[in-house]
């Protein structure tokens, strides 16, 4: 039997109405809208307000409508449900299962990953893993955030970054030579000083005193974050480069997390890649986290071509980053 291949066979995706934009957050910081757009590049960004709906299950809910309708699929015929998120409706159940009974994939198991901003290239290694090894053939990956409600609106340093977003695809086992080649994941956990959200989990459950030090809100040491993210993405770049034997030149397109233009930027010239080959929706949507990357390539989903190289590229608190190459199935 030829080798199971793992194939992305449809992109959808949902940005919540709310358009926030840099003058209204100028109305509560001490930042302008020349400041955000010359040192993170974006213009708006979208955020989940509760008389549109409330949990990430509900992005969720929107882009599985928005894949349905490009892309129709029997949700009974979904096996596994991978939701990379750290914006979880709840602690418990997990999104997976509300998403599982919301679109009616009755069939499935699921369960959430988190892996902050390099959730959907770790959710989508996994669904290659499940589909190469035979034992499932349909995984929805799913990846969101509503990072709204972890966003501290009195820090410049995050709040006109962070957004709420959502992405899905359908990852599909195919014979022909095509879908996900290669994957280059890392973890190291001795950042937590430089990017975390400390209140809620098992050391600091939620109480008075975690919600008075404003410990249910993300934090970041920005300059650090930066200079890592940069040299993180373009170096798991080059290995999966090197180690594919393909040039630069091979590639097509470079999807990176959506954090900041000028990270995007300096991967891109690191990878002397010119930036036509680069996804970037960033002035739009801003950082919604596990979203940003699958939200690109709904953005950009009729510009790809069947066969197109692909590599994917993330950096997240954790630190969690890496890379994942894959030939594209299929033309729109
Ligand atoms: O997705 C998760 C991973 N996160 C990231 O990848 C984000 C990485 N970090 C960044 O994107 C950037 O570091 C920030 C956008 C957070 C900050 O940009 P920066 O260019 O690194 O600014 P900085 O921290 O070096 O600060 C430069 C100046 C400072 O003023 P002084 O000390 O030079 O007078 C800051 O106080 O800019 C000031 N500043 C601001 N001014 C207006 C910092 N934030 C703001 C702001 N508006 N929002």
């Amino acid at each position: 039997m030829d080798k199971i291949h793992a194939v992305i066979t449809g992109v959808g995706g949902y940005v919540p109405d709310y358009k926030l934009t840099n003058e209204e957050i100028s109305t509560y910081v001490d930042t302008s809208d020349e400041w955000i757009q010359q040192r993170i590049g974006i213009k708006e960004r979208r955020i989940l307000k509760p008389e549109e709906g409330i949990g990430v299950s509900y992005l969720a809910e929107k882009a599985i409508e928005d894949l349905q309708r490009k892309h129709p699929f029997d949700p009974l015929t979904v096996e596994a449900i991978v939701f990379a998120t750290s914006t979880p409706d709840y602690i418990l159940p997990n999104a997976a299962s509300l998403v599982a009974h919301k679109a009616g994939m009755k069939n499935a198991f699921g369960f959430d990953l988190s892996a902050a901003c390099s959730g959907f290239i770790f959710a989508l290694d996994v669904a290659n893993a499940y589909i190469v090894s035979g034992k499932y053939k349909k995984v929805l990956v799913i990846a969101g955030d509503v990072l709204s409600v972890v966003t501290d609106t009195l820090d410049r340093n995050t709040c006109p970054i962070f957004s709420d977003a959502c992405g899905v695809v359908m990852v599909e086992a195919s014979e022909k030579e095509e879908g996900i080649i290669d994957s280059v994941l890392h973890v190291d956990g001795d950042s937590v000083e430089n990017l975390h959200m400390l209140g809620g989990g098992s050391v600091h459950p939620a109480s008075h005193e975690t919600v008075n030090q404003r410990m249910h809100f993300i934090w970041q040491n920005g300059k650090v974050v930066f200079k890592k993210a940069v040299t993180s993405m373009a170096d798991t770049c080059e290995e999966i480069i090197r180690r594919n034997n393909i040039t630069k030149d091979d590639i097509r397109w470079i999807v990176p997390h959506q954090a900041n233009l000028r990270i995007i930027e300096a991967v891109a010239s690191r990878l002397d890649v010119p930036l036509d080959k680069v996804m970037v929706n960033i002035e739009k949507y801003g950082n919604s986290s596990a979203g940003t990357i699958p939200l690109c390539l709904w953005d950009w989903e009729k510009h790809i071509r069947k066969g197109d190289n692909v590599i994917l590229t993330a950096f997240g608190a954790g630190y969690t980053w890496g890379a994942v190459y894959l030939k594209w199935g299929y033309s729109s």
